[in-house]
């Protein structure tokens, strides 16, 4: 009898323990799981949508289906039955359910999982994709894949979860002119940004190396500026492969990209960089730049670096062309916000210029308080935008240098050039966006050793000896905090965080991946995620056995874990 006992003593546990399933690997974490015991088997379950939820989830629900139908061989039905959210709170539930439920948080959702159903809460058509996301993360990963699976679990364990992002803003910026992107490509990095719950694609569609946007009312800055004869090869600033390069988007295109960016919960925010990297629209419209520039004639760039040849911002002409290409721009997309650029702006061509000189006395500039009259005239250009687009109902968003001198309420700062103005403009009631380049620059290498990794910007400097060496790992990118040193009282300034992959050094899908991936689920951790659920442990263990091979079926090139 003692035996016995003793014996049930050792197994009970266990066996309560065994039923209780393991928490599935869900990156960006959620923030709550409960695990209960037992699993829900998917095997042709009856899919319920609420007919209060909009046409775009439904739409959703059903692809979702489609797939788990396609992968597990069974044909799971999809209605949506009148007074679903009455059968629901009357329980006797079998199937999946998804409900409209306004008290969930934007964004947000819920699920509730028992071994007969899961009923799922949302109050917006980006929380029900992101319920389907998490649903996609606790299947096999064949669920990403078009061929069926028959051996594969098909269940999901029961459980209850409430989540909802940490941060509204939750960006990935490509630069799609030092490099040209397909749109094939930019929608994989679409699709992979909609696995890991991000939510705005930051397109950088303008710069020194190549205009990459059809803009009707000035044909050239395409039919010339897209394109460059050649580029440096490697970090040699004094050689060109000889290789003409180039491409752009039609209109038409970016529709179509914009459409598709939007039914996976994606807002594009086209970025016009100006008024410095200007270069290719020089080339294009030479009147637009400053009398006198040396050399002449302009060309598209074939060298990385910042030019000096920037708009002639003081001509009126100038002006009328940014606010024709932010018209044409604002009206193709249906982005709240505009981003103006702003960065790195040489202003020795302005020190010279007569037009630009007359419309500093003109508007009475000084230097002054460590801004110089030529700072206040990039002022005087942002502000002028900033007008334009918002008689458009647009807000825009610059690099962090709008800060520098004044800048009209209502602008958002991309703080780049680390956290410091990220931390200034929220502190002055500015919203702010955090992309500091010491953790979210994903042009940097990401290995200690630079021999092992191929050509970067960080090859470059160190081989200048310019700059330090400066490995941006998985391990480091993890470990930012974006409120880090933000006042409580101007937290809420904080919009969230976006990673930036300038592609000077890349030039290839393959590589632009490499860079992407994984810091890009890093990044969706810090921008989703509690920072009580961040443990770089744990979600290095999730990306091992789960992430990596979920990138590996959606085709995406990642550098494997250290
Ligand atoms: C930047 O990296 N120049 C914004």
């Amino acid at each position: 009898m003692k035996r016995l006992i003793l014996t049930l003593a050792v197994l009970l546990p266990v066996s309560c323990f065994a039923a209780k399933v393991a928490e599935p690997q869900i990156v960006p974490a959620p923030q709550s799981i409960q695990m209960t015991k037992g699993t829900l088997r998917l095997k042709g379950i009856s899919i319920n949508c609420d007919p209060n939820m909009d046409a775009q989830s439904q739409r959703a629900v059903r692809q979702f289906a489609d797939r788990l139908s396609l992968v597990c061989d069974k044909t799971s039905s999809v209605a949506s039955p009148v007074g679903l959210s009455r059968t629901v709170a009357g329980g006797k539930l079998k199937g999946l359910y998804f409900v409209q439920d306004a008290s969930v948080a934007p964004e947000g959702y819920k699920i509730s999982v028992t071994k007969r159903s899961a009923v799922v809460r949302a109050s917006s058509f980006n929380g029900f994709l992101y319920s389907l996301q998490t649903l996609r993360q606790m299947l096999p990963v064949a669920i990403y894949g078009t061929e069926q699976d028959t051996k594969a679990k098909w269940v999901i364990p029961c459980c209850e979860i409430e989540d909802a992002p940490r941060f509204a803003y939750r960006g990935v910026m490509l630069d799609c002119c030092r490099h040209f992107w397909s749109v094939d490509q930019v929608k994989k990095v679409l699709d992979a940004m909609a696995v890991f719950k991000l939510n705005r694609f930051h397109w950088h569609l303008s710069e020194d190396q190549g205009w990459r946007i059809e803009i009707d009312k000035y044909p050239r800055l395409t039919e010339v500026g897209a394109f460059r004869n050649g580029t440096m090869v490697g970090g040699d600033w004094n050689s060109n492969d000889g290789i003409r390069y180039g491409g752009y988007y039609t209109k038409d295109q970016i529709r179509d990209v914009i459409a598709y960016a939007a039914e996976r919960g994606i807002t594009i925010v086209p970025e016009i960089d100006l008024p410095g990297h200007m270069q290719a629209a020089l080339a294009s419209y030479p009147e637009l730049g400053c009398a006198g520039s040396q050399p002449q004639p302009y060309e598209v760039w074939t060298i990385w670096g910042v030019s000096k040849q920037v708009l002639n911002v003081g001509s009126e002409k100038t002006m009328q062309f940014l606010e024709d290409v932010l018209g044409e721009v604002a009206d193709l997309f249906p982005s709240e916000y505009i981003h103006i650029g702003g960065d790195e702006c040489p202003r020795d061509e302005w020190k010279t210029d007569p037009d630009c000189q007359a419309k500093i006395a003109e508007l009475g500039l000084k230097d002054a308080d460590g801004v110089t009259a030529e700072g206040r005239l990039q002022n005087y250009v942002t502000a002028r935008m900033q007008k334009f687009l918002a008689g458009k109902g647009k807000k825009i968003i610059g690099w962090d240098e709008i800060l520098e001198g004044d800048l009209a309420k209502g602008a958002t700062v991309m703080s780049w050039r680390g956290t410091a103005g990220g931390i200034k403009a929220a502190t002055m009631g500015y919203d702010a966006i955090m992309t500091p380049t010491t953790y979210c620059y994903m042009d940097y290498v990401q290995g200690n050793n630079l021999e092992k990794e191929p050509f970067s910007i960080t090859h470059q400097w160190s081989s200048n000896k310019k700059w330090a060496d400066n490995p941006l790992t998985l391990e480091k990118v993890y470990g930012y905090e974006p409120l880090a040193e933000i006042p409580e009282e101007a937290q809420s300034h904080i919009l969230g965080v976006q990673c930036n992959l300038w592609t000077e050094y890349i030039a290839t899908p393959e590589h632009l991946e490499y860079m992407l991936f994984p810091r890009v689920l890093a990044i969706s951790e810090i921008q989703w995620s509690a920072p009580e659920k961040k443990d770089f442990a744990r979600f290095k263990s999730d990306l091992a056995s789960h992430e990596l091979p979920v990138l590996e079926k959606l085709g995406i090139n990642y550098r494997k874990l250290d």
